[in-house]
């Protein structure tokens, strides 16, 4: 069985196809267009389809639209309600209703020969359920008791939370809370509060609560509380009252790192309470997480500590271009197939080395091929060179694995500070280690691992804080990738070699991509960013362009 995954209404359009019960190619539509999020989150720009990325995710599997046997998009239209009746105020959501009821003929002017008839509307909060526990290794288990999964995010139709357990390929709801109350929509006010791009920058709040104290945890208790029965409630909260209202690009005080570290206290404790509920409930072994709250790795590590599961996995592709790829994997799991299990995040666009080099001779580059291009790159590395990988397939999803990534040396702080330059962040946000999964448990502690998709934060081991600074975070934390060397054999073998030199078995990984841009997806991509970033080596596939010393 074909199917087409389309995520389109809210945030990141992405579309993924699963054929057989494999997933083929997942890809967001921003990698293709340029634009960072594909469009801005709000109702008005909800009818922009992933037209690029469903295009290409047909082309990588040679199938006509003709082919598919059926397409879904995650939402469902026929549980919408007006935006006043959930006690929202959008005074535009009613075109989103509007542009989703439309989508299959949409759908058919962009690629044609799909049947309108063809496209399936799945709840929003199903598909993002499905991301996460069809997607997870953990496949045995899906026959047997099942997989306990928990979405939270902004919102869906009119909820903004599901818990619930699927087994053999059926899910069961046991519980959902219904908007206006929703973690990921206060999180995203007070990102708003901060002066941060809401929708966006939700990952900069939760940088910005390590510098705080949570003195205002007892006002946030009051606000926002769980419900006996697996819900929760978020009362209107007064920001103003605890840390002046931040424009765009102003300073933060203290205040306001202590209100960010408040908020995600709270987000923290009702997480763990929701998820005990659930295991409570269920007796669950595993606790699969996506939506976008699933992407705060803070919150992930103390579910992975203190709920209970024995094992917590979480979609990378938490936000909602997960739900393409979990849109179509329901469908999949409800015909019957037999899913098979997500075995990396590299699912986007890949390249071969005649692509690449013809990319190359075009831009009239000076290039090479080493023997090992591994070998090249930690060399370059233990000097100190700022380097450019692009490897492979793209990821999916919005986090840098080892094939569209900016690598450096992390035994010196001021890398961190090079690379946040290089890419317009703000100086007080980490930067990320990869490191071999094997050595991994010597230096990093109480998160789990291995964790190949930097969805958790570690402890760094006291006597390796100096030795690795540019990526330990103020509260001696870091955001690791492990790498497997079977998994990652050309990853490993950089990594292995950078080891060699300098003795640390670890290297600065952040996305490839100059600030405001989605990470780069294709050669030509990459070559831009190589000519306008102060970076020192572009490793792309097997080839290696060096800057010009001056
Ligand atoms: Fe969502």
């Amino acid at each position: 069985m074909k199917v087409l995954g389309i995520n389109a209404l809210f945030h990141d359009p992405s579309a993924a196809l699963v054929v057989d019960g494999g997933i083929v190619a997942a890809a967001e539509e921003e990698r293709f267009s340029r634009r960072k999020h594909g469009h801005r989150p709000v109702p008005f720009a909800a009818w922009e389809l992933p037209e690029q990325a469903a295009r290409w995710c047909l082309a990588s599997a040679g199938l006509e639209p003709t082919d598919l046997d059926a397409v879904t998009y995650s939402y469902d239209v026929r549980l919408a309600r007006p935006a006043d009746e959930m006690g929202l105020h959008d005074p535009w959501d009613h075109l989103r209703q509007t542009y989703a009821r439309q989508a299959p003929e949409f759908l058919a002017t962009a690629l044609p020969g799909l049947d309108p008839a063809d496209v399936t509307f799945v709840p929003h909060h199903v598909a993002h359920a499905a991301s996460a526990a069809l997607a997870a290794p953990y496949d045995a288990l899906l026959d047997a008791g099942g997989v306990d999964v928990l979405v939270l995010d902004g919102r869906g139709e009119c909820a903004s939370h599901l818990a619930g357990t699927y087994e053999r390929g059926r899910l069961t709801t046991h519980r959902t809370q219904e908007l206006p109350h929703s973690l990921g929509l206060l999180y995203e006010d007070l990102t708003e509060h901060l002066g941060f791009l809401r929708s966006s920058d939700e990952y900069k709040v939760m940088a910005m609560a390590s510098y705080g104290e949570p003195r205002f945890l007892e006002e946030l208790r009051r606000r926002v509380r769980t419900s006996p029965e697996g819900g929760f409630v978020t009362e209107r909260i007064d920001w103003d009252a605890m840390a002046k209202r931040l424009a765009p690009g102003e300073q933060w005080s203290q205040d306001h790192a202590d209100l960010a570290a408040s908020v995600q206290r709270r987000l923290e404790e009702v997480l763990l309470e929701l998820a005990r509920w659930l295991r409570g409930r269920t007796g669950g072994r595993v606790l699969t997480l996506a939506g976008g709250v699933a992407l705060n790795c803070v919150a992930n590590t103390v579910l992975a500590e203190h709920s209970g599961y024995d094992e917590v996995w979480v979609q990378p592709a938490a936000g909602d271009a997960g739900t393409s790829l979990g849109s179509a994997l329901h469908l999949a799991a409800q015909a019957g197939e037999r899913l098979v299990p997500m075995r990396g995040a590299d699912l986007g666009r890949g390249w071969t080395e005649v692509e690449i080099e013809e990319r190359l001779r075009t831009a009239r580059l000076r290039y090479e091929r080493p023997d090992d291009i591994a070998e090249t790159v930690a060399e370059c590395l233990a000097e100190d060179g700022v380097v450019a990988w692009f490897q492979g397939r793209s990821e999916f999803g919005p986090r840098a694995l080892g094939h569209r990534s900016l690598l450096a040396h992390p035994g010196r702080r001021e890398n961190l500070e090079r690379l946040n330059d290089v890419k317009g962040r703000e100086q007080f946000r980490p930067v990320a280690p990869m490191v071999l999964a094997d050595r991994a448990g010597d230096i990093f502690s109480r998160g789990p691992l291995p964790s190949p998709y930097m969805l958790f934060v570690h402890d760094v081991a006291p006597h390796w804080r100096d030795r690795i600074p540019a990526v330990v975070h103020v509260d001696g934390t870091a955001r690791i990738q492990t790498v497997d060397a079977d998994q990652e054999p050309l990853v490993a073998r950089m990594l292995t070699a950078f080891e060699r030199r300098t003795g640390l078995p670890v290297v600065v990984n952040t996305s490839l991509n100059t600030a405001g841009r989605p990470m780069v997806d294709d050669p030509r991509d990459a070559l831009e960013c190589f000519g306008s970033a102060p970076v020192d080596l572009l490793a792309i596939g097997p080839f290696a362009v060096r800057r010009p010393t001056a």
